[in-house]
């Protein structure tokens, strides 16, 4: 049986059936370059800090989930892509944070064209599904501003990061 159907035909002859099989990519993509942050991190003895990316992986791979069922839901076949390789390496702490909010802003662009998309195809399931995103990008984005203007802040001094660190992996445990 076809659900998601809306007498224009069912989802997957919607137009922005391929673009939300590739935000399952996109999604998966951001849980790949903060699982290669977190093996940076770990690497550079920043357990804390590692221990946050390592969550927010995991994250992301749910959000990822999320439009699985969605499509599946509706239907839809998934069909995987594959992922690209993320960055491995990093210049420096602020750095590293600097990739994650600019991530977040690609991701939040990505979500905002999708529901325009999705809008104009008149495709209200997919548009109902993408408010929750919508929703998550401005936390996400807050959440990567602050601690980028934190770890930019203290600057070089190892013991404030350390600090922070130490705050960040204890955060990572709070939400667990
Ligand atoms: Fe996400
Ligand atoms: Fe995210």
């Amino acid at each position: 049986m076809q659900t998601c159907s809306d007498g224009a035909g069912t989802l997957a002859s919607h137009r922005p059936f391929g673009e939300t099989l590739d935000q399952i990519n996109a999604e998966l993509g951001s849980a790949y370059t903060y699982l290669a942050m977190a093996a940076y991190l770990e690497a550079a003895n920043l357990q804390g800090s590692a221990k946050w990316m390592r969550r927010q992986a995991r994250e992301e791979v749910s959000h990822a989930m999320k439009i699985f069922d969605f499509v599946n839901d509706c239907s839809g076949r998934v069909v995987l892509k594959a992922i690209p390789e993320p960055q491995g390496e990093f210049s420096s702490v602020v750095d590293i944070w600097e990739s994650a909010l600019k991530q977040e802003q690609a991701v939040s662009a990505r979500i905002h064209s999708l529901y325009e998309l999705a809008a104009q195809e008149k495709d209200y399931a997919t548009q109902t599904m993408l408010q929750w995103f919508v929703a998550e990008q401005v936390e996400e984005e807050k959440t990567a501003t602050t601690i980028l203007e934190q770890v930019t802040r203290i600057g070089p001094s190892s013991s404030a990061i350390y600090f922070l660190d130490r705050h960040l992996g204890k955060e990572a445990e709070a939400k667990e």
